[in-house]
């Protein structure tokens, strides 16, 4: 590595290695609002949800992942939920949900146009108790590390997306038919370019 060159108390680094895979990843990812109107396959599914593993305050795991599902080989349109242990989907509604969600979202059309949405959901509570108002930071702390898991993931995959954090909380979580105590935080619109 060449000595970094240093001006008065300006230091110049030498230049960031880009030939790693997580490099190219970091490099290459950006936010995709365009999508293909191909279908995602059950393991591009199964593999970004998967991708949603991030490190957890006290690991109280306060955050959920839910799949809003368009167009997805073998599943049929709705909304279901991500079981991490058994690496399962249980489906909460039956019906597409993506225009709702897409208005719900200040009308963020692009978002009906997705094959699929994964939806990142918190029960606060879980870390609150432990660390009081403090934990409300950490739980959205956490769900920056989850999307940007899941985005790096879909880079990775040849797919990508864009997150999304402009939306009416209320209509997003009736839609999302979240627990009572649960509220949305990040939906992240994924697809292939
Ligand atoms: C917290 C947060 C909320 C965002 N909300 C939206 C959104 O509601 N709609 C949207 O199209 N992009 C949204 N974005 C994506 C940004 O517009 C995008 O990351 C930014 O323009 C930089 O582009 P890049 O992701 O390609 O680097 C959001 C990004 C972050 C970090």
């Amino acid at each position: 590595m060449a000595d970094a060159l240093v001006l008065a108390d300006t230091h110049v680094l030498p230049p960031p290695r880009m030939d790693g895979a997580l490099e190219r990843l970091l490099s290459t990812r950006h936010s995709l609002r365009e999508f293909s109107p191909r279908a995602l396959t059950i393991g591009q599914a199964g593999q970004l949800l998967w991708a949603g593993t991030a490190p957890s305050a006290g690991a109280r795991y306060p955050l959920s992942l839910l799949l809003i599902v368009g167009d997805v080989e073998g599943f049929s349109p709705g909304v279901y939920r991500y079981e991490p242990g058994p690496h399962r989907l249980v489906q909460l509604h039956v019906g597409d949900v993506r225009s709702a969600l897409a208005a719900a979202a200040l009308d963020q059309e692009w978002l009906a146009r997705a094959p699929a949405i994964i939806a990142v959901a918190a029960t606060e509570r879980r870390t609150t108790q432990k660390y009081g108002p403090r934990g409300a930071r950490y739980v959205h702390m956490e769900a920056g590390h989850v999307a940007q898991n899941v985005l790096l993931q879909a880079t990775a995959l040849g797919l990508g997306g864009a997150p999304v954090g402009a939306f009416d909380d209320d209509a997003v979580a009736k839609l999302l038919r979240l627990n009572r105590d649960e509220q949305p935080l990040y939906l992240l619109p994924v697809g292939r370019p």
